[in-house]
């Protein structure tokens, strides 16, 4: 790679906030984050998870990486966690919005709980971190917000019944182009990640039951597998960095072409 391409890629000195950094997609972006030469911090509901994490990313890669617990769906907690992140780490340059939950089930027999639950951490819990962190970048004049999202904020999944995860994530990709609209003129890029069908703790008891649904599943997705959490990595990395300094309110679809058919 050349010189002047390797440097604007690479996340040397920059701390980069990772939700839901625990365990799959979160910690793979984690990892590639690191790998570019940002310190990390992995954020997260599961502090045992969560520290694993944290550790294995400083061993493995040699930055600094700390785990700071949150519940990205307290108004309180978030405030908490950022202001202690920024007292001990340091000033945020890099925030990925990741953490998210999934629940299937039909729209007539949906509870209003099992609604706002799945809101509440998808869509809730991206504003309250956006928000809190995203104030401070604009004050400082920079910083790059990654939001995932998902090919589901798009089109409605079949055969699987997932109406609120679907309107939580249509409302992730709007509110990723609001802030970069409201925040283009202060340095700040927000720019969201789409996955399609991709193997984590997530989707794996869907995976380990197969049938109908893993066949309809790959079926639809033209190249035929569900993607690897390592396969979002570079991607958080461009979106993080220089490189991509001319994008923001970009969705950029990773979904082995589902929404190209
Ligand atoms: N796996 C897929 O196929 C797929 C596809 C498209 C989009 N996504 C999205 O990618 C993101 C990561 O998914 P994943 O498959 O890695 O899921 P995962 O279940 O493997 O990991 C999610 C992480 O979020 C954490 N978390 C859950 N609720 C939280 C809360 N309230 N506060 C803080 N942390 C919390 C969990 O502890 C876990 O570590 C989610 O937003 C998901 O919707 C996943």
């Amino acid at each position: 790679m050349q010189t002047a391409l390797r440097e604007k890629m690479s996340l040397s000195g920059r701390l980069s906030v990772v939700t839901g950094g625990a365990k799959g997609l979160g910690f793979a972006m984690g990892e590639a984050l690191a790998e570019a030469g940002s310190a990390v911090v992995v954020c997260d509901i599961d502090a045992e998870a969560g520290t694993a994490a944290a550790e294995a990313i400083c061993s493995r890669h040699g930055v600094d990486a700390r785990f700071v617990a949150v519940d990205v769906t307290s108004e309180r907690g978030v405030s908490d966690a950022v202001r202690e992140i920024e007292d001990g780490a340091g000033p945020i340059d890099v925030l990925v919005n990741n953490a998210g939950i999934v629940l299937h089930g039909a729209l007539t027999d949906s509870t209003y709980e099992q609604w706002r639950k799945v809101m509440s951490v998808n869509l809730d819990g991206v504003f309250l971190m956006s928000r809190e962190v995203g104030r401070r970048m604009v004050s400082r004049g920079s910083g790059s917000i990654v939001n995932i999202s998902s090919m589901s904020g798009m089109i409605a999944n079949v055969p699987q019944a997932q109406a609120s995860y679907n309107a939580s994530k249509a409302g992730v990709i709007m509110l990723t182009k609001s802030a970069a609209v409201e925040w283009a003129g202060s340095g700040v890029r927000v720019n969201s990640i789409a996955p399609g069908y991709m193997k984590t703790a997530l989707t794996e008891p869907f995976f380990d039951a197969g049938g109908d649904q893993i066949e309809t599943w790959m079926r639809m997705t033209p190249m035929g597998r569900p993607g690897t959490p390592d396969e979002l990595g570079a991607a958080a990395v461009f979106l993080a960095s220089e490189a991509s300094s001319f994008m923001t309110g970009s969705i950029l679809n990773i979904d082995g072409g589902y929404t190209a058919v």
